[in-house]
Parts: structure tokens; C-alpha cells; sequence
């Protein structure tokens, strides 16, 4: 998708004002969590969050009233109904419906009350199956969707548009970045609704816990994944907030990628199973390669600084200690 020009690109990013309120929509999320977290510690005085039991952002009304009565300056929507291959291609419907009630309420609200700096996160499955890799943010709409979630790439697609006709017909210089897997302290380790990394590491992890010989994982192994710990995400997009403005989405990634079946090694040694692992290759891999580019986020000063061995071992280290209050 071409940028376009718009009134927002006027705006000069600069330092967010520490002590304005800052509102995190998924605050209780892998990637809300740790944007919460980094605000605080990077010195923001007034940051707000609502559970979806506080505040379903599916009913517009409470969507309204919330931001008119809380009147943010600045937020980042990072709630999202998310999950892996079996939920989204099990409810496409509830991702497709849910995820673009959310993003309509919650970017129509800001706008009535004019939040200065929106972040939208998508993710990057907006991107058409064969694009080519490393991925381009050009490469969005030039092709089939992966169909496994095609109703979650349409409702973020959707939203990457939106905030571009805000800038465009309202001048606000909201933007938005489309993250590669995240991992990290926080995230969904359910048996049915998480991704690949949490998966593996509950898999293996029971499976060392009871002794077991062998773990058994989906697909050949073959395909290449990218991975970025959710700390390094979340200072990027406080990075993005305060250097990126323009209507083209910035893609978020290391610009490096691994196999699925290194990284099952990967998780194997760190959480020490010392079984052998089997691929059930009737199960569908999903998208051969997604390795995304991220020259235009290098370009405006950021990269990734937590290396895929030191961040598993911590969200090992985290998934342990809260096995007895995990969510799913
Ligand atoms: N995880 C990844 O690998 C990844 C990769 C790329 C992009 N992203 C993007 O990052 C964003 C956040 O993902 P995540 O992994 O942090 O997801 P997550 O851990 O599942 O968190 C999503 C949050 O959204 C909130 N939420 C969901 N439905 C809601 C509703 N109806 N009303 C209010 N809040 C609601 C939930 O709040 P409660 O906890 O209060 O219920 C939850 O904390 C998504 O846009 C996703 O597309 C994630």
C-alpha cells in the first residue's frame, strides 16, 4: 500500500509528555502488559488500563463514555482477541467480528476526543502467504492470505486503514506497527489458544515434569519463524512514538529467523527434556516463511536487543513460576 500524503505527516514526533495520561487498551496482555510496564519505568505518571470485565470494548457506548470521562493523550491498542492456527481457523468469525468492533470503538472514541498519538498493533499476517521474504511493508494487499487466519489479517488490515483515513480526513498523526511472534513474560500458554513458542514450552515442559519419551509437535518443522521477546516490542513502540510519523505501518522484528524445529530444539535443551521429538505431518504448518523486514524501523533508529536464547530462558523461567495462575 502506496503512503499517502497526508495532513497528519506534518506532525514532528517528539518526547511524550511523561506526565500526560497514557492509555494502554490490553494493559493485562502479552503486549499491553509490557508497554504498561515500560511506560512506568521510562517515567510516565498517570498510565490506565481497563480488563475487558472493567471495560468490553465491544460495547460502544461504555467505549465512549470511557475515554470522554478519562480523556487520554496518548494511547496504544494492544487488545485484541489473538490466537494461534486452531482458534483462528476454528472462530474466524469471533476474530474477524470481535477484533474489528474493538478496533472501530476504540479509534472512534479517541478520535471524538482527540488522543494526540495513537499506536494500532497489528501483526504480521496481514501479509499475502508468498510474499516475498523478508517481507516488505509493500507487500500488503499483493496477494493471497494465509486462509488458516485470514479473517483476523482482514479485521487488522482494516485497521491499518483506519487509522491511515483518520490522518487523512482528521490530521492526527496516529500510526501503526505490525509485530512478528512475540514471546515473553505474560503470554497465553493454553493449550488451545496459544502460539507456537508458549505451546512448545508447555509441551515440553510437561512432558520433562512426567517423564515422558517423546513430544510430538505439528507439521514437518520446516517452516521459518522470527521471534521477538515482548520487552523489546514494547520499547518499540514507545521508540516509534516518539521518532516515526507516517501513514505506512512499520513492520517489528529482529530480521532473523530460525526453524520451527530449532526452535523446538531451542526450548528442549533450555527447559532440559531429554526425549525425542516427532512431527505429526498430517497437522497443517501454515505459512512457509515469514521473516519480516525491518529496514524501516532500523532506518528510524531502533533494533532488537534481547537474543532468542536469553529471552526463552526468562519466559521459561516466568512460565514456571506462575504455572498454578496461568490464563486459558
Ligand atoms: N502475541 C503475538 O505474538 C503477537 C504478534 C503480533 C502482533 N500481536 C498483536 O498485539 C496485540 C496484543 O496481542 P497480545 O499477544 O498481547 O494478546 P493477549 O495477550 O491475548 O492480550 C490481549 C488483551 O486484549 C484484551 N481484550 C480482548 N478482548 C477484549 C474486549 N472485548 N474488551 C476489552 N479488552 C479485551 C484482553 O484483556 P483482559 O486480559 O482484560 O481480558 C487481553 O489482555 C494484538 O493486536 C495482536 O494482534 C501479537
Amino acid at each position: 500500500m502506496e503512503e499517502c500524503s497526508m495532513s497528519g505527516d506534518s506532525y514532528t514526533p517528539q518526547p511524550l509528555d511523561r506526565d500526560a495520561r497514557f492509555y494502554v487498551a490490553g494493559h493485562r496482555g502479552l503486549v499491553g502488559s509490557a508497554v504498561a510496564r515500560k511506560l512506568r519505568s521510562e517515567g510516565f505518571t498517570d498510565v490506565v488500563g481497563r480488563t475487558s470485565s472493567e471495560l468490553d470494548l465491544t460495547d460502544r457506548g461504555a467505549v465512549f463514555a470511557f475515554f470522554r470521562e478519562t480523556r487520554p493523550r496518548y494511547a496504544v491498542l494492544a487488545a485484541a482477541k489473538v490466537g494461534g492456527i486452531l482458534a483462528n481457523s476454528t472462530y474466524p468469525h469471533d476474530f474477524l467480528s470481535i477484533n474489528l468492533q474493538i478496533q472501530l470503538n476504540v479509534m472512534d472514541a479517541a478520535l471524538e476526543v482527540g488522543v494526540e498519538r495513537l499506536l494500532f498493533l497489528g501483526s504480521s499476517c496481514i501479509y499475502p502467504k508468498f510474499a516475498p521474504q523478508p517481507i516488505t511493508e509493500d507487500s500488503l494487499l499483493t496477494g493471497h492470505l494465509e486462509p488458516t487466519n485470514d479473517a483476523y489479517a482482514i479485521a487488522k488490515i482494516a485497521g491499518i486503514l483506519q487509522v491511515q483515513s483518520i490522518r487523512r480526513q482528521h490530521g492526527l498523526p496516529w500510526i501503526s506497527a505490525m509485530p512478528t511472534n512475540l514471546y515473553g513474560p505474560g503470554d497465553n500458554f493454553s493449550p488451545t489458544g496459544s502460539h507456537v513458542l508458549p505451546a512448545l514450552i508447555r509441551r515440553y515442559d510437561e512432558a520433562a515434569a512426567s517423564g515422558a519419551d517423546t513430544v510430538t509437535n505439528w507439521g514437518t518443522g520446516t517452516p521459518r519463524r522470527e521471534f521477538l521477546h515482548v520487552d523489546d516490542m514494547a520499547d518499540a513502540c514507545l521508540h516509534l512514538l516518539e521518532h516515526y510519523d507516517g501513514a505506512q505501518h512499520v513492520n517489528v522484528g529482529t530480521g532473523q529467523d530460525v526453524t520451527i524445529r530449532e526452535i523446538a530444539e531451542t526450548v528442549a535443551a533450555v527447559i532440559g527434556f531429554e526425549g525425542l521429538t516427532e512431527w505429526d505431518t498430517s497437522k497443517p504448518d501454515g505459512t512457509p516463511q515469514k521473516l519480516l523486514d525491518v529496514t524501516k524501523l532500523t532506518d528510524s533508529g531502533w533494533t532488537a536487543g534481547i537474543s532468542l536464547e536469553d529471552g526463552l530462558r526468562s519466559t521459561v523461567d516466568w512460565y514456571r513460576e506462575h504455572a498454578g495462575a496461568l490464563r486459558g
